[in-house]
């Protein structure tokens, strides 16, 4: 099973847009996932029609309370959620200046979600590092970063992989990067083009061969409650995301998740 973390502290930079689309591209390649949304602002539940995860994902972090059983359906082939509510806002501030509050997932995970057959389970994280992302930093195995391909994207992201090793050091050793993803490119502009260069000078081998095109299907397919696979499976979105669970599932089948290299 591989858990990935979809993280970028900048908000709009396509983490949503990847956790829904991604899981749904890997369903229609036979594997089985599990959304986790850990934004109280519940873009990825709403995404697939569902309004309110009610009260357990809060009590998953401050009681006994169980992951397994608030799993639910999404009608998505393959794909199934731990859906996200308002009650995750309380989640900072009652893990805040607790022992181990960043741990609390990690040891859920180990509890709860081992033995399952999930072939992937990925994290949509909300846009900022505080103890949400941190707590699914420490219990996912890989990360994958969405990078907007617009100017300034490229500020946050030495931050960000500064937290990174960061996170290794002190609570999560072995995670890996699995790749950046550069999204919302615009391929008629020199200027977006110009971004993914940079990108890939700045990340080299992480960047994912596939990118993320501009596309108004991605963007209309929440309304629809819809992976943009099913709403427009013949779109440049729909192509992209499939194109991307191919390169997730090369990955898996070279084991080769990137290591990010000491220099
Ligand atoms: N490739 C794309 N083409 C067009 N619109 C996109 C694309 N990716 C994301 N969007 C839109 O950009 C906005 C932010 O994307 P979202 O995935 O919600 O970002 P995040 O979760 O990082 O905040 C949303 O309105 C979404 O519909
Ligand atoms: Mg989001």
């Amino acid at each position: 099973m591989r858990s990935i973390a979809i993280i970028n502290q900048k908000g709009g930079s396509g983490k949503t847009t990847t956790t829904v689309n991604l899981a749904a591209a890997l369903g229609e390649r036979k594997r089985r996932v599990l959304i986790m949304d850990l934004d109280p602002q519940s873009a990825a539940s709403l995404w697939l029609g569902i309004k309110n995860g009610g009260k357990g994902i809060l009590q998953v972090f401050t009681e006994e309370g169980d992951l397994a059983h608030l799993v639910q359906d999404t009608g998505v082939p393959g794909v199934e959620i731990v859906a996200s509510s308002q009650w995750l806002i309380g989640v900072e501030k009652a893990l805040l200046g607790k022992p181990g509050g960043e741990l609390v997932l990690q040891e859920k995970f180990r509890d709860y979600l081992q033995g399952n057959s999930w072939d992937y389970i990925l994290i949509d994280c909300s846009s900022s590092l505080g103890l949400l992302t941190i707590n699914a930093l420490a219990a996912a195995k890989e990360i994958l970063i969405t990078v907007e391909g617009q100017v300034l994207a490229l500020y946050g992201l030495a931050h960000l992989l500064q937290t990174v090793d960061t996170i290794r050091g002190r609570l999560n050793p072995g995670l890996k990067i699995s790749g950046v993803l550069a999204c919302r490119v615009n391929q008629r502009t020199r200027l977006a083009l110009d971004v993914v260069e940079k990108i890939r000078e700045h990340c080299g081998k992480y960047l994912y061969k596939t990118i993320i095109r501009e596309n108004i299907s991605l963007a209309e397919a929440p309304s629809f409650k819809l992976p943009v696979t099913q709403y427009a499976p013949r779109s440049r979105g729909a192509e992209d995301y499939r194109a991307l669970a191919r390169e997730v599932i090369r990955q898996e089948k070279r084991r080769v998740v990137y290591e990010k290299e000491k220099n």
